[in-house]
């Protein structure tokens, strides 16, 4: 990090970390006693069988990747989930946001409980929005910047807004994640590096105004330049929304982390092993294994 990002990166977190106490603010979304397994693909009628006896027997067969985890997402709080690969971190974050079922437990949006298909589950569903490890993945390569970015309007506001205003928002979010909408808004995907495709990705799950944003991953696939000019986007975005956005951000990296997050949680083999308010965790870690994690932090 070259000593101008550092600095801008250090202000934002300083801006945001100032603006008040968490701890009294209520759960927008919550996860009570989570539990998820995953059934083998393809098993055979056999082998299921041998799974049921060996479950009525009480032998686990089945792999559990998530046990019994109970988390919270406050409004307006970035909650980091950490933990090494296969810990259970995307399994989490999917079962919070609705996209996948659990095997046993909660969740509850804004109070209500939320299975699949609930009045409040397709609250969630409408009002969330994701960032994910590969920009690519969530961008149409047959479509511009301006296809992307208008489709994301659309299907918040239907044609409720015409095209010059919609064309403003576009480029005004742009600006927000800092690209240059006249530049940009032409471009295909394959025009763009790494570190602005994921900010375009950025500016697409953020120009609906979520009020929950997951991003898992967001800079692992990108190099250090990029991930520094994305975590200070996530930064402006959080300074700007204020506790009208609830953000969770998933990483195998504490070093990440520690500059946007309010709370961290540490996944390990589906539990959690430990959670706490960031600069807690950070100065008096309570687990060998959140240590081991702090060891191998990049920033
Ligand atoms: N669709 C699936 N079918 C079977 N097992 C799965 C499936 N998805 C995840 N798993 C298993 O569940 C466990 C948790 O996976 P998960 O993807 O949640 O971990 P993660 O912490 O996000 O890992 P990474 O950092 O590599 O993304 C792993 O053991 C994984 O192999
Ligand atoms: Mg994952």
């Amino acid at each position: 990090m070259t000593e101008r990002q550092h600095k801008a990166v250090h202000e934002t977190e300083h801006e945001i970390h100032s603006r008040g106490d968490l701890a009294s603010r209520q759960p927008v979304l919550e996860m009570n006693h989570v539990s998820k397994s995953y059934r083998a693909r393809g098993m055979s009628l056999r082998l299921l069988n041998d799974v049921f006896h060996a479950s009525s027997t009480g032998r686990r067969t089945d792999s559990l990747a998530l046990h019994d985890v109970s988390l919270s997402l406050k409004a307006g709080e970035c909650l980091a989930i950490i933990g090494e690969s296969g810990s259970g971190k995307t399994t989490a974050t999917r079962i919070m946001l609705g996209l996948l079922a659990p095997t046993a437990g909660s969740v509850l949006y804004q109070g209500k409980p939320a299975p699949m298909h609930s009045p409040a589950w397709n609250r969630l569903r409408h009002e969330s929005s994701m960032i994910f490890q590969n920009p690519y993945s969530s961008l149409d390569p047959r479509w511009t910047v301006r296809q992307s970015l208008n489709e994301a309007v659309s299907l918040r506001f239907g044609r409720s807004l015409d095209p010059d205003s919609v064309e403003a928002r576009s480029i005004q979010t742009l600006d927000t994640v800092g690209l240059d909408g006249r530049i940009m808004l032409d471009r295909y995907p394959i025009d763009l590096s790494g570190g602005q495709a994921q900010r375009v990705a950025i500016a697409r799950a953020i120009i609906d105004e979520p009020e929950i944003l997951l991003a898992d991953e967001p800079m692992s696939a990108v190099d250090m330049t990029a991930r520094v000019q994305i975590l200070h986007t996530l930064q402006k975005i959080r300074a700007l929304q204020g506790s009208s956005l609830s953000m969770m951000f998933v990483s195998h990296d504490i070093g990440m982390v520690q500059h946007i997050a309010d709370r961290i949680v540490v996944l390990k083999h589906g539990r959690v092993v430990e959670q706490a308010p960031c600069d807690e965790l950070l100065n008096h870690p309570q687990q060998p294994y959140t240590m081991e994690l702090l060891k191998a932090a990049s920033l």
